[in-house]
């Protein structure tokens, strides 16, 4: 993965980096054909119907020409580990403000390349899916995710950084495009990444003060919503009818993809911490990592975790293990395995069901 230098601000001609060979790779997805092409009739249809009409136009649907102060925090948020850190509240008000710029820029750059990752599973999906319906689908799901990059994109724009992506999304992210079957690549986007974004994307629209990145982020999350309703519309009854084992080889895959992300993808997490991303931040915040670590094993030891305040929403816990419980992937195997790696299995499907509504959750 290149790192862009973050040190100093960007133009367009300075975003257009070299080609990592990492970064491209054959996989071993079959392309289906489909002759049937009378529509299904059922809620994949539905999806269908409703992504067309939802379409929207981001020059004309926002306000573009919003100021934007990159030097100030976007989100006024005093919930994270870090802010109740004593080490954080020691820092003066200005190193505070930097951390949480760059902190928040960090995670804007996430959405950036994971919707690019999305863009690239909604394309395999519709060349790969064997029903005409879902094919239709998964176009009108590129032309979404499309649409998310150019505006996360026009928005990193405006404040002239991108950060690296994380490690464990490029992870998630290849395992997902490296998988062999379709209905992987919508287990690890519709049902565990999504999960993420939107999850991500609520706590972002509840908590930001910028009325331009509230505006994208509210209508990317109704696109969103879209996109895990159909992993569970089109996955449940394709699941329902695969052999034991095929099912096992499944649950396997989506045991592994949320493993990545439960060891990597959640602030405060050693995998995280040590993210070259989020080291960018505390080099551009002029914080002393040392230090910085030291201060949240204090704070860890004396009781200080990562508690979620009323409205937010935790991904893994309220969206994606709810999801994967509903298309029959917590199997019993899987189900110690989650156990085995600290994984609380907790399936209560309301706040999903509230989500695939496409309304943000309390907000
Ligand atoms: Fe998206
Ligand atoms: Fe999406």
């Amino acid at each position: 993965m290149t790192v862009i230098d973050i040190n100093t601000p960007k133009t367009r001609d300075q975003w257009k980096v070299s080609m990592n060979p990492d970064d491209i790779y054959r996989n071993p997805m079959s392309i289906a054909w489909s002759f049937k092409y009378l529509m299904s009739g059922d809620k994949v249809e539905d999806l269908y119907k409703r992504a067309k009409q939802n379409q929207w136009d981001a020059d004309e649907l926002l306000p573009w020409d919003t100021p934007v102060d990159p030097s100030k925090p976007l989100i006024n948020d005093r919930s994270d580990i870090y802010h109740q850190m004593p080490f954080f509240k020691k820092l003066s008000k200005a190193q505070q403000e930097t951390f949480t710029a760059h902190s928040t820029a960090q995670l804007l750059s996430q959405f950036l390349h994971g919707e690019q990752g999305a863009l690239m599973t909604a394309a395999c999906v519709t060349h790969s899916v064997p029903d005409a319906t879902a094919k239709l689908y998964a176009a009108t799901q590129t032309m979404d995710e499309a649409r998310h990059v150019e505006v996360y994109a026009r928005y990193c724009d405006k404040i002239a950084l991108v950060y690296p992506m994380s490690l464990w999304l490029k992870a998630l992210i290849d395992a997902t495009l490296k998988s062999d079957r379709y209905e992987k690549v919508m287990i690890g986007m519709n049902m565990i990444v999504e999960g993420l974004a939107l999850g991500a994307f609520n706590n972002m629209y509840r908590t930001t003060q910028c009325d331009l990145l509230k505006k994208i982020t509210f209508n990317v999350m109704r696109d969103e919503s879209r996109h895990v309703s159909f992993g569970h519309a089109y996955l449940g009854p394709v699941i329902a009818k695969l052999p034991e084992d095929e099912i096992e080889d499944l649950a396997e895959f989506a045991f592994q993809a949320v493993n990545i992300l439960a060891h990597g993808g959640t602030a405060g997490t050693l995998a995280s911490r040590v993210d070259p991303g989020f080291m960018q931040v505390l080099e551009n915040s002029n914080i002393d990592p040392d230090d910085f670590f030291k201060g949240l094993e204090e704070a860890e030891a004396a009781g200080i975790t990562q508690e979620l305040p009323p409205g937010q929403i935790h991904s893994l816990k309220d969206l994606m293990l709810p999801a994967l419980a509903r298309v029959g992937l917590l199997t019993p195997t899987a189900r110690k395995k989650y156990v085995e790696a600290g994984i609380p299995v907790d399936t209560d499907p309301r706040v999903l069901e509230a989500m695939e509504g496409g309304r943000p959750i309390a907000a």
